[in-house]
């Protein structure tokens, strides 16, 4: 590619920087760009007209990607079954082809603090920042969620361990799909049974979801305690609300502020049950 384009002058360029990166296209993958349309027309036009009924259907394909998630799934389910320990449980996840995030994701993002603390948190998937980093929420709204833990001393230096749903990063931070996150969901529930938290917390709606089941919207859901089966034994999880959705609205800190508390007192509680 040569260094200066005639038509874009740097303001330009910068502002079609800034929109591929906000569309997700974050990574230089080669030098030289291709034109994937030219080449997929290039082949088209090279094949033989195929007849109708010998055009691949959309029925067809369908079944196919479904097929390949329900055995992805029962892969991860025996992988994470059979692993005795947090190492040997990340060396699997880091080793799993199952899930395509770890196609475009820099590094396996597989957790943050002390295991075998108390308290366990468990978010959605890593961002930008994390994928680079390789640790969960370190980004501005992991900032935000340090503070929210601080104000009930709780820290991850010394009594908090931190994963998220899916260990790689999806594309543009966008949301993980359904298969996706079931892909995935065999390994962190292990992660959680392994790390054997006294309480769990989930961190955002599709955590929220995913490891309890449940359909309401999280602001409905928010700041009551559910049983959790981890498989060893039944913990209370506390469904809160993410930090990045606290940034968008300032407003509802007030109830995540509520939700520290809880955690607090039930963490005071279960102690003295103990
Ligand atoms: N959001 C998440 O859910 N997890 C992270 O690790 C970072 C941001």
């Amino acid at each position: 590619m040569s260094d200066t384009h005639p038509d874009l002058d740097p303001l330009t360029a910068a502002a079609l920087l800034r929109f591929y990166a906000d569309a997700g296209v974050d990574l230089p993958l080669d030098e030289e760009p291709h034109d994937r349309l030219g080449e997929a027309r290039a082949v088209l036009e090279r094949a033989p007209p195929a007849r109708e009924a010998e055009a691949p259907r959309l029925e067809a394909v369908a079944p196919a990607a479904a097929v390949h998630a329900d055995s992805a799934v029962q892969d991860a389910k025996r992988i994470a079954a059979g692993c005795g320990d947090l190492a040997a449980l990340k060396a699997a996840m880091a080793a799993f082809e199952g899930c395509m995030l770890k196609r475009t994701a820099t590094q396996l993002v597989f957790s943050a603090g002390v295991a075998g603390s108390r308290v366990m948190l468990v978010g959605e998937a890593p961002g930008a920042e994390e994928d680079r980093m390789g640790e969960p929420f370190v980004g501005r709204s992991g900032q935000l969620l340090d503070r929210m833990l601080a104000a009930i001393g709780l820290s991850r230096t010394e009594n908090v361990y931190i994963a998220n749903v899916v260990p790689w990063r999806p594309p543009g931070n966008r949301t993980p799909t359904l298969t996706e996150m079931a892909v995935c969901e065999p390994f962190i529930r292990r992660q959680i049974e392994l790390a054997n938290p006294d309480v769990l917390v989930t961190i955002g709606a599709p955590a929220m979801q995913t490891l309890l089941g449940l359909k309401d919207g999280i602001l409905r859901v928010r700041g009551k305690f559910y049983d959790f089966n981890t498989g060893s034994r039944t913990i209370p999880a506390l469904a809160t609300l993410h930090p990045s959705y606290l940034l968008r609205r300032p407003e509802h800190k007030a109830f995540a502020w509520r939700d520290m508390k809880a955690l607090r007192a039930k963490l005071a509680a279960t102690s003295i049950s103990q």
